[in-house]
């Protein structure tokens, strides 16, 4: 059976179409708009190290902030801060904006750090707000059909942008001591993830490219792409909770659940892209495709033992559940639980546990049924005869995972509502749980979806996000102790980093999903171009 497209062709569909655009060229312009911003930034900061009235500005507007008093016309914030902190300031309290616990600290600091510094932060923003600019338009099917060498030009101009970036960062980052990075370690060990993986993802993308494996360029190119679009999404986010925040919260609050989601929601948004561009790719010719699966037969064995692996993963999954969830309450159990968490999130978790039995329960019987069912959907979808998915045990798998992964989605919701807000108190509060659900209910009806249409390659790729969805939370209870393990200073850890790098690293199992997405039938299925 090959992949179908889901955008129809039929005049009904005009409208969906119409509305792709839109959303399309919302999306561009809002990534536009943030590189002239980011560049604004550069100009700004390097202007500050040579006018030391800026660094007074900026200590005066953080004092006002902290009397609660207005911080000046947005356009002078823009001009001795940048545009970002005029938005902030325009949309919420002046606290929010520029108090102490917040971006105040970082952008007082750049006026104040040595001048190598602050060449390579200004380097930074300037290519990676340049790259943002020739980047938005590479993922336009037309654009790339119409006009083939302005995307050959475009790419080589983002490739050459986007590598100086990230070296100008890892400068920076080598050269500045943690507790001077906005929000310290858990952002620091970010932003290293960050950097090293789109180093990775370009450098995979231009050895596909090499190999004249379009699908595999464009798969590469669009993680990369989703990566670098955290910039953005961060600093929306930002005003976003600027202008929604409650009285008396810091913007490092704020970001608590912001960061928390970013890098698996730029997986996510590679992801997109991606999936998008297949969906309108014609299909592969039947004479060309058997060539494909062919020249792909390494990564076919690959993906056979990774199935295998898998289910020792998914069997682990299961006993953590069933250890944590029904045997214990939540987060208490965790292996040294008292040392990593800090002692509100652990009230807080018991709290939310005690109250909301029905959740613990749906979560845990969504989790059992989703982890069982794609443990036969696996081995039936692998290693069966030819990996048929209309026998009937193996169709029944696939739903039982779809529903198994629907029933944590909505638990995962509920319980985001209990946590609320963040809060120094709360950390991140219900913001990956949010994240998470919403990711698990994308995926469960994708799959069904799939299942119902008989659509056999995107089945068996969106099976891979609903399985990453069900392993993310047990996945906490194996990052806690081995955070525990790093030799994390003390203050850091009480401070509450370990909890949450272990809480904001269990959502990164989708990447796991994307990357077998990337040599899948349904991307195999496609001719890309
Ligand atoms: C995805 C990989 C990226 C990495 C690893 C990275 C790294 C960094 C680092 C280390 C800092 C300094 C943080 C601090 O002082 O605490 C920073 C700040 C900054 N970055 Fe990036 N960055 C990335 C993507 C981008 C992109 C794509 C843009 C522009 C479109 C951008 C624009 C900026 C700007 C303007 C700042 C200055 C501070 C601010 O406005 O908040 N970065 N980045």
């Amino acid at each position: 059976m090959t992949a179908t497209a889901y955008i129809p062709t039929s005049s009904t569909s005009s409208l969906r179409k119409w509305l792709l655009k839109a959303l399309a060229a919302l999306g561009a312009a809002a990534t536009l708009l943030y590189g002239l911003a980011a560049i604004d930034a550069a100009v700004v900061n390097y202007r500050s190290t040579y006018d030391p009235t800026i660094a007074e500005q900026r200590l005066s507007m953080q004092r006002a902030a902290e009397a609660g008093q207005d911080l000046g016309s947005p356009g002078d914030i823009a001009s001795h801060s940048n545009v970002l902190v005029a938005m902030m300031a325009s949309v919420g309290t002046p606290l929010h904006a520029f108090g102490k616990q917040g971006l105040s600290e970082s952008w007082i600091h750049y006026t104040t750090m040595p001048r190598a510094n602050i060449v390579a932060i200004a380097m930074h923003s300037m290519l990676a707000g340049t790259a943002m600019l020739f980047g938005a338009l590479q993922f336009w099917p037309a654009f790339r059909r119409n006009y083939p060498r302005w995307h050959r030009g475009f790419g080589l101009a983002y490739m050459v942008l986007v590598q100086t970036a990230m070296i100008a960062a890892a400068i920076y980052l080598l050269r500045t001591p943690v507790h001077l990075i906005y929000d310290q370690l858990t952002f620091y060990v970010g932003l290293w993830v960050l950097d090293v993986g789109v180093t990775v993802t370009l450098w995979l993308s231009i050895h596909a490219l090499v190999r004249k494996r379009i699908a595999q360029h464009q798969a590469w190119m669009a993680l990369n792409f989703g990566m670098l679009l955290t910039a953005p999404i961060q600093r929306y986010g930002w005003i976003a909770f600027a202008a929604v925040a409650p009285e008396g919260m810091r913007q490092l609050e704020a970001n608590y659940a912001v960061s928390g989601m970013l890098i698996p929601l730029s997986f996510m948004i590679g992801y997109g892209l991606y999936t998008l561009n297949r969906l309108l790719q014609a299909d592969q010719p039947k004479a060309l495709l058997t060539r494909v699966h062919a020249s792909f037969q390494p990564h076919a064995r690959l993906g056979r033992v990774v199935a295998m692996v898998m289910q020792l993963v998914l069997a682990a999954s299961m006993v953590t559940t069933v250890q944590h969830f029904v045997f214990d309450l939540g987060l208490t159990s965790a292996s040294n639980s008292n040392a990593l968490i800090p002692h509100s999130v652990l009230q807080l978790d018991q709290q939310i546990m005690a109250s909301a039995p029905v959740t613990r329960w749906l979560f845990v019987l969504g989790t059992l049924t989703g982890l069982l069912s794609a443990m036969v959907w696996l081995w039936g979808t692998t290693f069966r005869s030819n990996g048929d998915i209309t026998s009937r045990d193996t169709a029944w798998a696939g739903w039982a995972l779809s529903l198994g992964t629907a029933m944590v989605g909505l638990a995962l919701w509920q319980w985001g509502l209990q946590w609320g807000m963040p809060s120094f108190t709360a950390q991140h509060g219900g913001a990956l749980h949010l994240f998470g659900g919403t990711m698990a209910l994308i995926f469960a009806t994708l799959l069904a979806t799939a299942l119902a249409r008989g659509q056999e390659n995107w089945a068996k790729e969106w099976s891979w996000f609903a399985i990453a969805c069900l392993v993310a939370t047990p996945s906490f209870f194996l990052l806690l102790p081995i955070m525990g393990n790093v030799g994390m200073p003390e203050h850091y850890v009480t401070a509450g980093h370990a909890y949450r790098l272990a809480a904001y690293g269990q959502w990164t199992s989708l990447v796991t999903a994307f990357v077998v997405s990337v040599y899948s039938p349904a991307t195999h299925a496609k001719l890309a171009r």
